[in-house]
């Protein structure tokens, strides 16, 4: 670290087809904040890069959806992703889209240079076609099964189960996306860079050079598409959405948005000199600085192997340092999605919680999808507020600027005897340090949690409050040991909580301070004595029952959305007899008495009159009827269905019944009302 001139960190360019939600923030952009701010508090020259992603099929698709052009949609969602991250405190030097003019002048020389240099074959071939679409299938245009592990749901592109990236013509049994078409197959020209020409240099960089400090997740990717061979990747395709191919005999295909998209990062670094006035190119250029890139594992293919060898075949780019790749985030046990609405969307936390950015913050950090995949859930973020940020943090610093208001108006006492604790905090400072440049967030978050559990620890065994009056002195030096465990926590928290850390210092009315000042010896003092403090107020506040469970129907109104999205027209059932329709016995009958089964949510005990008699039924209609409504109630009754034991009680028939789409059920009755019980229905 010492020896990095610079650092260019990269967080991977959101798609501008919806909003940015959970899931994106844990793996990718609060990590990056993390790693930038204490890199910044380093004193380090870093620029934190990023920006909308606006080509590519699923903007394509979205706008479809919608019916409104693909620029309406990335201009609508651009406008939503920005705003959210500001209002998030996410700390980019620079936010740029791909649809700016830098962009497209970046990437179109970009592959001018490759395509001058020889770097690409030309060639044409069969490839998928959707004739009513006149579109042809690549990437999420089309679906089929993955030729490696069988999903069914594979995208031309790439696997989401497995990972692995391919040709659209690999998959098994293809179909197009937008019309559901099996796809005819037509000839195309495209441009390939042949990524088996690279192989060997890959695995040599990456195998060989950074076994031991890229994560376990990305090695391990890396080797298995390694082991599996490269082949050549077509860089572009048939599409009227993206940047011009910039060579003649062209006309109508545009780059590959996985080329454009990592050269967003290098666009937006130009964005960002010139509203600066500094100079872009050491940034990529000068061998002394740092590239980073951070990403969700579904991007490390691209960023370990692809982009890569784009900057290898360009010739004047350094290579990533390294690409942090996390795993998935869920959310209260399933897959985070888009299309199917089950995320917690930033922009709408952002309006639930407003002024809690640091509360999600920090539990997306405590539990971090760093080495496996997690799963989010609102009773969690409760608890981690409740239990850690209110009862820890909070609770230290309201103990010790209460105290130091009443004992001493405010002003940082004597020092006087020197304790144990103090030198703890350069200790803290350096572990702290050394998770976060090792891409330990949540390893970086429990160590804060544990300084301030340190000075609780520490208060609760001196007991000021005990010696206040017969021991003054020895309760100058105890608070003054405080207030400098509260002022490291207020530097300390800066990467982690920076919303926080921002109001913890001006309650000390303290200074930002390099990371490597936090420390205190004989010679030097966080808060010096004689400095006063402002008033006391709360870092954190209890979060109640309330509000999570608002949460939580949130998530149960998106279920039952969907399941009413998803439920077709059931399939036709087999054929059967007349005779085996006419031996169903169905009758009209009136329901007599009706009582809930104890125990049960769904059933009623009914006493049904079917005119030959008068029969026990045991009919799964509780969750919609209330049994005191229906009595007299005229249905139709299966009445010859043999009988059978539900609860310990014998049912003999079942009551015909239709289900809406909600779920709801409801009788099927006669509409006339002179139909008496016992008439037979046919
Ligand atoms: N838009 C892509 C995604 O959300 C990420 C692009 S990263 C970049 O998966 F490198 F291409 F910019
Ligand atoms: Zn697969």
């Amino acid at each position: 670290m010492s020896d990095t001139k610079r650092y260019t960190v990269t967080a991977a360019l959101p798609y501008t087809n919806g909003p940015v939600h959970i899931g994106h923030l844990a793996g990718v952009y609060i990590p990056a904040d993390i790693y930038v701010r204490y890199l910044r508090a380093k004193e380090k020259d870093v620029i934190y890069i990023c920006g909308s992603d606006e080509h590519g099929v699923p903007i394509t698709l979205r706008a479809k959806k919608e019916g409104v052009s693909p620029q309406e949609i990335v201009d609508k969602y651009n406008t939503i992703i920005k705003k959210s991250f500001q209002d998030f405190g996410i700390s980019f030097d620079n936010y740029s889209r791909t649809s700016s003019k830098i962009h497209h002048q970046t990437a179109s020389d970009f592959f001018k240079k490759l395509y001058d240099n020889g770097k690409f074959i030309e060639e044409t071939s069969m490839q998928l076609y959707d004739a009513e679409a006149d579109q042809f299938l690549a990437d999420r245009f089309v679906i089929g099964t993955c030729p490696k592990c069988g999903n069914t749901e594979s995208y031309g592109d790439q696997c989401e189960q497995c990972g692995t990236s391919h040709n659209a013509t690999d998959l098994i049994h293809p179909k197009s996306a937008i019309t559901g078409n099996i796809p005819s197959l037509k000839e195309t020209k495209h441009w390939y860079l042949p990524l088996n020409e690279y192989e060997d240099w890959l695995r040599q960089w990456i195998v060989e050079g950074h076994k031991n400090d890229w994560k376990p997740n990305v090695l391990g990717q890396v080797k298995s598409w390694l082991d599996d061979g490269l082949r050549p990747r077509a860089v572009t395709r048939d599409l009227d959405w993206g940047i011009p191919v910039p060579v003649k005999g062209a006309k109508g295909k545009v780059l590959y948005v996985w080329f454009d998209a990592p050269i967003g990062y290098i666009s937006s670094t130009k964005e960002w000199a010139s509203n600066t006035g500094k100079d872009w190119e050491p940034y990529w250029k000068d061998k002394d600085t740092k590239l980073i890139h951070f990403i969700g594992k579904d991007n490390i293919v691209f960023h370990a192997i692809i982009f890569p060898s784009m900057l290898k075949a360009e010739g004047s780019y350094i290579l990533p340092e390294n690409v942090p790749a996390n795993e998935f985030l869920n959310l209260e046990g399933n897959k985070i999605s888009t299309s199917k609405n089950w995320a917690v969307w930033l922009h709408e936390y952002l309006q639930d919680f407003p002024d809690k950015q640091d509360v999600l913050r920090y539990v997306l950090t405590a539990n971090a999808p760093e080495s496996k995949d997690n799963d989010f859930t609102w009773k969690d973020f409760q608890a981690r507020n409740n239990n850690e940020l209110v009862a820890i943090l909070g609770n230290f610093i309201n103990r010790v600027t209460v105290l130091t208001h009443k004992y001493y108006n405010g002003i940082v006492p004597k020092k006087g005897n020197h304790f144990k604790e103090l030198d703890k905090i350069a200790q803290f400072r350096n572990q702290i340090g050394q998770s976060i440049e090792n891409f330990r967030f949540r390893e970086a978050s429990q160590e804060l949690m544990n300084l301030a559990r340190m000075g609780n620890v520490f208060l609760q065994e001196q007991e000021p409050w005990k010696k206040s009056k017969e021991d003054p002195e020895a309760v100058e030096g105890i608070m003054f040991t405080a207030l400098q465990i509260a002022a490291a926590l207020a530097h300390l928290s800066e990467p982690l909580l920076p919303f926080t850390a921002k109001k913890l210092s001006h309650i000390l009315n303290t200074k930002h301070l390099a990371w490597d000042l936090v420390f205190v010896d004989q010679n030097q003092s966080l808060l010096e004595e004689g400095h006063s403090i402002n008033a006391s107020e709360l870092l954190f506040e209890k979060i109640e029952e309330e509000s999570i469970q608002q949460q939580l129907d949130k998530l149960a109104a998106t279920k039952t959305q969907n399941k009413e999205e998803q439920k077709e027209i059931a399939p036709e059932k087999k054929v059967i007899s007349f005779d085996d329709f006419t031996g169903m016995d169905i009758r009209i009958g009136t329901i007599l008495e009706a009582e809930k089964v104890a125990k049960t949510k769904k059933l009623l005990k009914l006493l049904v009159d079917v005119g030959s008699d008068k029969r026990t039924i045991i009919s799964g209609i509780a969750e919609t009827y209330n049994p005191e409504k229906i009595i007299g109630q005229k249905v139709c009754v299966l009445t010859n269905l043999a009988p059978r034991k539900i609860r310990g009680v014998e049912s003999q028939g079942m009551l015909l019944m239709t289900e809406t789409k909600k779920g709801k059920l409801s009788f099927i009755t006669p509409s006339d009302d002179d139909i008496h019980n016992g008439e037979i229905v046919n």
